[in-house]
């Protein structure tokens, strides 16, 4: 089956733009309302510190416990009724994950504004309320002593769950968030001319083509930095933002990176911004990619 019928289809339900708006608005309404430390839990909730997403890291929990209480839940059903406290406890760690992976996916899915992610996310996060829900429903009713209810509201969840996890792995291999956007490959090893020196000015940012591959020229206190181009976060084209305190901010959802290495100093970028090495030769600005350490260097 074409993956792409199922993302498609939820693209078009119109029903769910409103719903996916409010979602967002809320969420980056209420980092902004946090200011400085806003940022930093927003930072550290999209995984700048770990640089990778920490969203995918994170959902193994409940997935994880989720499944182990729905296979317990079937062993007891079968009549091993030692696996309950098992699958009770499994349920509830599952709960705890559920949480973590909401905020850490709200997070990162907060700032996107196409249309197609918009509302595939949303549905993600809506199926993965419920399913939540009936997990700790199901808890509920298993320690009241219903276990045949609680073991049918957990295997409903599981099912799911399991269908949002489709949507998210869509969201990351179909539609590409939360992966790297920036060039890592065929960058120019040798050092290639890309702009007559005279034309960058201070504080002034060129986009520039370095054999194929677009890079950003900054100057800064008379030092010519490059950068590549294209925002590692969602690919927003970094000549386009801003120059702050030796950095480049995206115009797009701003990410900032540091000129001098291409660090990452604000989300919700999680992968740094490849680097060029600049010299001026002949009147001319050239680039090339720093040489890859040599095992063993
Ligand atoms: S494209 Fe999103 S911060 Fe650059």
């Amino acid at each position: 089956m074409d993956s792409t019928v199922i993302t498609d289809a939820i693209s078009k339900q119109e029903w769910l733009e409103p719903v996916a708006q409010g979602m967002q608005g809320a969420v980056s309404g209420a980092y902004a309302a946090g200011g400085e430390t806003g940022k930093k839990v927003e930072n550290f909730l999209n995984g700048v510190w770990l640089g990778h997403p920490l969203h995918p890291a994170v959902v193994y929990v409940p997935l994880g416990a989720w499944t182990a209480s729905s296979v317990l839940d079937v062993m007891e059903a079968g009549g091993n009724e030692a696996v309950g406290p098992g699958a009770d406890a499994a349920v509830a760690v599952g709960l705890v994950g559920a949480l973590a992976s909401a905020v850490t996916g709200l997070t990162q899915w907060h700032p996107l504004e196409a249309r197609s992610t918009r509302r595939v996310g949303a549905t993600h996060a809506l199926l993965n309320v419920t399913a939540t829900g009936l997990f700790a429903a199901s808890l509920v009713v298993r320690k009241r002593g219903n276990r045949p209810l609680g073991r049918a509201l957990g295997w409903l969840g599981c099912a799911i769950v399991s269908g949002s996890a489709y949507l998210g792995g869509s969201l990351a291999y179909e539609q590409k968030i939360g992966v790297d956007h920036a060039p890592r490959e065929n960058l120019p090893r040798d050092f290639v001319p890309v702009l007559p020196e005279a034309e960058l000015a201070e504080n002034q940012m060129k986009r520039v083509d370095a054999g194929g591959i677009p890079v950003l020229l900054a100057r800064r206190n008379g030092r010519v930095f490059a950068l590549a181009e294209s925002c590692a976060h969602l690919g927003g084209p970094l000549s386009e933002g801003a120059l702050e305190d030796g950095c480049v901010r995206c115009p797009w959802h701003g990410s900032k990176f540091r000129l001098e290495d291409g660090q990452v100093v604000d989300g919700p970028s999680t992968y740094p911004q490849p680097r060029f090495e600049t010299r001026v030769q002949g009147g001319q600005i050239e680039v090339r990619a720093p040489e890859i350490p040599q095992n063993g260097e």
